[in-house]
């Protein structure tokens, strides 16, 4: 396939597409969807208001003709979509797409990993926060304990997929999981990403004081391991990463609070109403989905896309401060997928 590469206002490319297929989820994590405001009366997204695998599978083509390499599938928890692996199955047939991956947070892989690799899934990112049964149960907001993740995390394993573990590191709350973290995943020759906890949305009580910053948990580690950098993978991977010395086991940091990566990304996102997202700290989307159910052609639609990310100029992260932060009305985190 011949790709028409766009670039943006700040000179970036169009490489990744993180698309959200759903809006809800099984768990209520503290920082992502606080179980006191998404109770049971909230109004999630009625189905007639979702893009159909067939529309997502007509995006995700153009997106990849305009120098998309790889797809992220992101919920709310995108296994609790119905069918999620005829929807793998269809994108991983795209000519030109070089990695299809998934973030889930686990509990759904024992009944789905080996599906989908079948159907062309090739990683999977597994958010687990703690390894306390308890404080992860509190974390979640829904009770859960580590039990199910850990279950998933071997369905994967088992099933031949590529895995990396997600972590939120919140003050207070789960740092003391920081160095028993690192230990697990090292010694199952698991990578463990360590994320900043980020201002996503406007529900999540986010404050700078909440935040341990990657400078603070390498100092934490390397108290305990040996490190040596890694170079990026590629232009534009999100993580810092660090190997542990004699090993192969890597160990990252994504640090959108305390060192930005805006000027390398490449990523835009698609939620799952159809809303195309140039930040993740946007408060209004794109709509593409009506504009495609007006009976447009291809050839319009990849206009269009290409008019949405000509026009961007977002780096929230690089401008962030405390000004900007209030300023701002953002989407949330469990609409967009993160
Ligand atoms: P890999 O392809 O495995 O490198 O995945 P990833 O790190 O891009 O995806 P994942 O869904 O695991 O995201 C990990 C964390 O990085 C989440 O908290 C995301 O919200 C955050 N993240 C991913 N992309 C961006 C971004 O463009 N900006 C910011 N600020 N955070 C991001
Ligand atoms: N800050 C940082 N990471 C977050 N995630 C969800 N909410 C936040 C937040 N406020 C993470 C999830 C998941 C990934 C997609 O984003 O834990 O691993
Ligand atoms: Fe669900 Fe993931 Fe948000 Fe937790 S972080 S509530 S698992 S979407
Ligand atoms: Fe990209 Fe926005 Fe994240 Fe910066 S803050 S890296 S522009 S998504």
């Amino acid at each position: 396939m011949t790709k028409r590469q766009v670039r943006d206002q700040l000179d970036r490319p169009l490489r990744d597409i993180r698309i959200s297929v759903i809006d809800r989820c099984n768990f209520r994590c503290q920082y992502c969807m606080p179980a006191e405001l998404f109770g049971p009366d909230f109004a999630f997204l009625p189905r007639s208001e979702l893009l159909t695998y067939e529309e997502i599978h007509r995006l995700a083509t153009l997106f990849i003709k305009l120098g998309v390499e790889k797809i992220r599938l992101t919920g709310g928890e995108p296994l609790l979509r119905k069918d999620l692996p005829v929807l793998i199955k269809m994108l991983s047939n795209i000519d030109g797409l070089r990695d299809i991956a998934l973030t889930t947070n686990g509990v759904y892989l024992p009944k789905y990993a080996k599906e989908l690799r079948e159907a062309g899934l090739k990683r999977v990112n597994i958010s687990l926060d703690s390894l306390n049964d308890e404080l992860f149960g509190t974390i979640n907001g829904r009770n859960v304990g580590v039990g199910p993740v850990l279950k998933g995390i071997e369905a994967a394993k088992e099933a031949g997929l590529g895995i990396k573990i997600n972590m939120v590191v919140k003050k207070g709350l789960n740092d003391t999981e920081i160095i028993p973290m690192a230990a697990f995943c090292k010694e199952r020759g698991l990578e463990l990403r360590y994320i900043e906890f980020m201002d996503v949305g406007s529900t999540n009580g986010w404050k700078m004081d909440d935040v341990v910053t990657k400078k603070q948990i390498y100092e934490m580690l390397k108290n305990e391991f040996e490190l040596e950098t890694v170079e990026p993978a590629y232009y534009g991977e999100v993580a810092k990463r660090y190997r542990y010395k004699d090993t192969n086991v890597d160990v990252g940091f994504i640090t959108s609070v305390s060192e930005s990566f805006c000027s390398t990304c490449t990523r835009a996102r698609l939620s799952a109403n159809g809303q195309v997202f140039t930040c993740l700290f946007n408060g209004n989307g794109h709509d593409i989905k009506e504009f495609m159910r007006s009976g447009v052609s291809d050839e319009d639609l990849e206009n269009r896309i290409k008019d949405i990310w000509g026009q961007r100029s977002d780096r929230y992260s690089d401008e962030r401060t405390e000004e900007t932060r209030k300023a701002r009305k953002k989407i949330e985190m469990s609409y967009i997928g993160g």
